[in-house]
């Protein structure tokens, strides 16, 4: 038993930006090489990252990167600063390695976040993916001015850039992945980076489409120029017996075979037209043997979030040494 697991889950959380630190003193290392690829000028030393919603505002990247990530993606980021929904946000339930949260992107506000980005330059150790939201109230009509204000801001420290359009938490927001909305959305948004270097564009999309309205959802997203997806967010669905509430993103071991599928159908629909995309894998990777199996579906990388809290911030370098003992 993990001794953080003793404490509530949102203690737990509070509690980690000083875990953190000493975890990176005891586990810290160089960034481990294993499976190293380059994609669009970027360099990959292995395939592992924290997913979207770890590290919201870019505070703990020199821990993440000792503790040997492949690289790290930061953020929800929201236009402006925003508190989390009230009331209870997060919970686990350690006999599923469940997860479960409803906290709506609390987010320091992309100027704060700015700052934070600043301070561990010039030289970055890894690629930097910045998820980016929209605040909770502004409406989807024009939601696309809150992502392109985002983009604004941070562009000068993205390597790629996360369009998370598929959190339960903010109310509508799912709406965004509709194809009408999506081609209003990403319009703006990959016109807006390709003014300048262009910077790599991600959609993040949830688990629970189906089958059919993910693969169109794909394909659509391919047609209008996007570089990548990452597969998947929290879901909505509930197994048999679980104790959450039935709002709110449930991730962890219970969500495996959905991310696994959301993978599965981005694959073959995109055939031959996925040579150049970035396929993200994330939701239920628990274990060693999860990566490798992602890895080996077709991810080009993965990245793990429940897996912190179950197994601890050690993943990263076991998963490394199990690599590279089994070549
Ligand atoms: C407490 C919590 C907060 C999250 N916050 C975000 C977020 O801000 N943005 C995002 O794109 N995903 C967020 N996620 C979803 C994760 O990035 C990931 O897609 C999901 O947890 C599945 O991965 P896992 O099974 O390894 O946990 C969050 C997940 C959890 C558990």
């Amino acid at each position: 038993m993990k001794p953080w697991m003793l404490l509530p889950a949102h203690w737990a959380h509070d509690l980690s930006s000083i875990g953190l630190p000493l975890a990176s003193l005891i586990y810290g290392r160089k960034t481990p090489h294993w499976k190293s690829f380059d994609w669009k000028g970027l360099h990959f030393a292995n395939p592992m990252g924290i997913a979207g919603g770890v590290d919201k505002n870019a505070e703990h990247l020199r821990e993440w990167w000792s503790l040997g990530c492949g690289f790290v993606e930061i953020g929800t980021v929201t236009p402006r600063p925003q508190n989390p929904n009230p009331g209870k946000i997060m919970d686990r339930h350690i006999k599923t390695q469940a997860m479960w949260n409803k906290m709506g992107f609390p987010s320091h506000g992309a100027e704060e976040v700015f700052y934070n980005l600043a301070s561990y330059g010039p030289h970055f150790r890894t690629p930097i993916f910045v998820n980016i939201g929209k605040n909770r109230h502004t409406p989807n009509e024009v939601a696309v001015s809150d992502y392109v204000s985002v983009i604004d801001q941070l562009r000068p420290f993205a390597d790629a850039f996360v369009v998370n359009i598929s959190s339960p938490n903010t109310k509508g927001l799912r709406d965004l992945q509709n194809k009408d909305s999506l081609t209003n959305l990403l319009g703006p948004i990959l016109d807006r980076v390709s003014h300048f270097e262009p910077t790599p564009v991600l959609v993040k999309l949830s688990p629970d489409m189906g089958d059919e309205a993910l693969s169109e959802t794909v394909l659509h997203c391919q047609s209008l120029g996007i570089d990548g997806f990452v597969l998947t967010n929290t879901t909505l669905s509930r197994p048999e017996g679980c104790p959450f509430p039935a709002e709110g993103g449930m991730s962890g071991a219970p969500l495996k075979n959905l991310s696994r599928r959301a993978l599965e159908v981005a694959v073959q629909s995109l055939g031959k037209k996925r040579e150049g995309l970035l396929l993200v894998s994330v939701g239920g990777i628990m274990s060693p043997e999860d990566v490798f199996e992602r890895l080996q579906m077709g991810a080009d990388l993965v990245q793990i979030y429940s897996a912190l809290v179950f197994h601890g911030p050690d993943f990263f370098h076991e998963v490394a040494r199990r690599y590279n003992d089994g070549r």
